[in-house]
């Protein structure tokens, strides 16, 4: 595949993203990422003790990437984070090239981050925020759709209208994400207009990701309906079916109110799943790409096999015989 847009602003082989993980997105698996030639990001609060300082542990975090490879490399900032300001603060003081924003406004850091010559990422989930990230001077947006593991955006869009809705609209880059785990998907997003993608759930089943191998396991051993949305309150969130997870779909249905729910869901969820392997009581995160997930590999050869999967589909497409409907 030829560099395109994305490659060249990003600096990197593929374009091909591995997004930003809450509690997962650590030096090890974000710098085999791009040392295999995509974009690894690393995520502020991963690898982190219980309890520690996310901008400390985000210092580190860099320290580390920076020993293990040499090539781009992303931080994502959760911009509604009361901590956001002092995660900014270590990016510049770090001279961190490329960030990925999410979940708040993109006016707040944008001009900054240009200032220290950063390129800027922003996720959205609706045209709008397609508009308002290309009017704050954001490099390239992140079209997350519904499919997406974790929190997703309130309109829940589907990708496949997302996309083209998206790419109409905007003239700066746009990387799909939400549902893609292979080639397959890859070049459906080209086809509707994405300059790249982004994958979370695909690098949870990697061989260097942090995540408890019931996590992972329950990812390859997943098929088509693994995966739900619940509403939380206010912020939708896909993760894979569990007891707690169907219990807590059961109490929206029967219309609890927000703080109910919110003292169900209480504290430590994320970590019981993800990290603790407790696929019942816990909160697992993954997108409806799960069901395509059937083995645990290295980040490196996901990257491969997406790469040549993509060239396949290509090429299966531009020798498809076009037949007119009878
Ligand atoms: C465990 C997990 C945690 C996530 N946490 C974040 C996050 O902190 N910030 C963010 O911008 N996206 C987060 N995401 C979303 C991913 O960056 C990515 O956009 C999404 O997973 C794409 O959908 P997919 O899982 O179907 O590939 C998370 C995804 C997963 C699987």
């Amino acid at each position: 595949m030829e560099k395109n847009r994305v490659c060249r602003l990003l600096g990197i082989e593929y374009p091909v993203i591995q997004g930003g993980m809450f509690r997962l997105a650590e030096a090890g698996l974000a710098a085999a990422v791009s040392e295999a030639g995509a974009l690894g990001t690393l995520s502020p609060h991963a690898g982190m003790t219980r309890n520690g300082d996310p901008a400390r542990n985000l210092r580190f975090q860099i320290q580390r990437i920076r020993r293990r490879t040499d090539k781009p490399f992303a931080v994502n900032i959760l911009l509604d984070l009361p901590e956001s300001g002092r995660l900014v603060d270590v990016l510049l003081r770090e001279e961190a090239a490329i960030v990925i924003t999410a979940a708040g406004d993109p006016g707040t850091y944008t001009e900054l981050f240009h200032c220290a010559g950063m390129q800027v990422l922003h996720v959205i989930g609706s045209v709008s925020q397609a508009r308002l990230a290309e009017s704050c001077g954001v490099d390239i947006v992140v079209a997350e759709g519904c499919e997406a593991a974790g929190r997703i955006a309130r309109e829940e869009i589907p990708l496949l209208s997302l996309l083209p809705l998206v790419a109409d609209a905007v003239k700066i880059p746009v990387i799909a994400a939400g549902g893609i785990a292979d080639g397959r998907g890859m070049a459906a997003a080209f086809a509707l207009g994405a300059s790249g993608v982004q994958l979370g759930t695909r690098f949870v089943a990697s061989e260097e990701c942090m995540a408890h191998s019931a996590y992972k396991k329950a990812i390859m051993d997943s098929g088509d309906n693994a995966t739900l949305i619940t509403r939380r309150g206010s912020i939708p969130v896909r993760s894979l079916k569990s007891r707690f997870l169907e219990d807590l779909a059961e109490m929206e249905r029967s219309g609890a109110g927000k703080e109910r729910i919110e003292g169900f869901i209480g504290r430590g969820r994320t970590r019981k799943g993800q990290l603790l392997g407790d696929m019942e009581n816990g909160d697992a995160y993954a997108g409806s790409s799960a069901g395509l997930i059937r083995e645990i590999i290295p980040a490196a050869a996901v990257i491969q096999k997406m790469m040549n999967e993509y060239t396949q589909a290509v090429h299966r497409m531009r020798f498809q015989p076009v037949r007119h409907p009878i």
